[in-house]
């Protein structure tokens, strides 16, 4: 797959600088010191290469852009809570706590005629900061100096979803239903997440 992870880069930054955030860049350079930019998006499944991760964060914000209209068309009253800046924050930065698990390594696997040949593919490690996943990115993203709104905060910590509850207890469950009747930007966030990972990323292809 041909994806210009240069020019992803500058919209993604671009995306965020429009928030108007103050800090927005200390945030960008955060992101690059973490090895965000540079980390895939899984091991063996969406957008396991370099870059991956940034591309499957910009496909999640074009999915939550098209779905924002969508309900607001059904919905009018769910606009308010719905800002575009606040989308481009709990879209572009819910998997920031992905960005330093993958370790590259080598690994031995046959070819298509059979022959064992070595690649390069990830492993993960969780030992920098094994903190969970949603609720990862939120620590990770208020110790960079984020000013995270409640709305962006609870759908980047929810963004998992049921996903993130099998093991978890009543309290999890509650605070879940709940963040999810207190702002359509947990439910947004998670259906595009979904969305890009399921099916847009299945094949390989992007919105970007
Ligand atoms: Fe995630
Ligand atoms: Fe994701």
């Amino acid at each position: 797959m041909q994806t210009d992870i240069t020019a992803a880069r500058e919209r993604f930054c671009t995306i965020l600088r429009s928030t108007q955030i103050d800090n927005i860049d200390d945030i960008i350079t955060y992101l690059d010191e973490v090895g965000f930019f540079a980390a895939p998006a899984s091991v063996r499944n969406h957008f396991n290469f370099a870059g991956g991760l940034l591309l499957h964060s910009l496909n999640v914000y074009d999915v939550a852009m098209r779905l924002r209209e969508d309900m607001i068309a059904m919905r009018p009253d769910c606009e308010p809570m719905l800002q575009p800046e606040s989308i481009a924050i709990a879209a572009l930065l819910h998997d920031v706590c992905k960005a330093d698990i993958y370790r590259q390594v080598k690994r031995k696997q046959k070819n298509e005629i059979g022959i064992w040949e070595e690649i390069q593919t990830y492993d993960v490690d969780y030992s920098n900061f094994p903190a969970g996943h949603g609720e990862k990115s939120v620590m990770m993203l208020l110790r960079a100096g984020l000013d995270l709104e409640d709305d962006e905060l609870l759908a980047i910590r929810w963004h998992m979803a049921p996903w993130d509850l099998a093991t978890q207890s009543i309290e999890m469950d509650r605070s879940y239903r709940t963040a999810q009747k207190k702002t359509p930007l947990v439910g947004l966030i998670h259906a595009a997440d979904s969305l890009a990972a399921q099916i847009i990323e299945s094949d390989g292809f992007t919105l970007s």
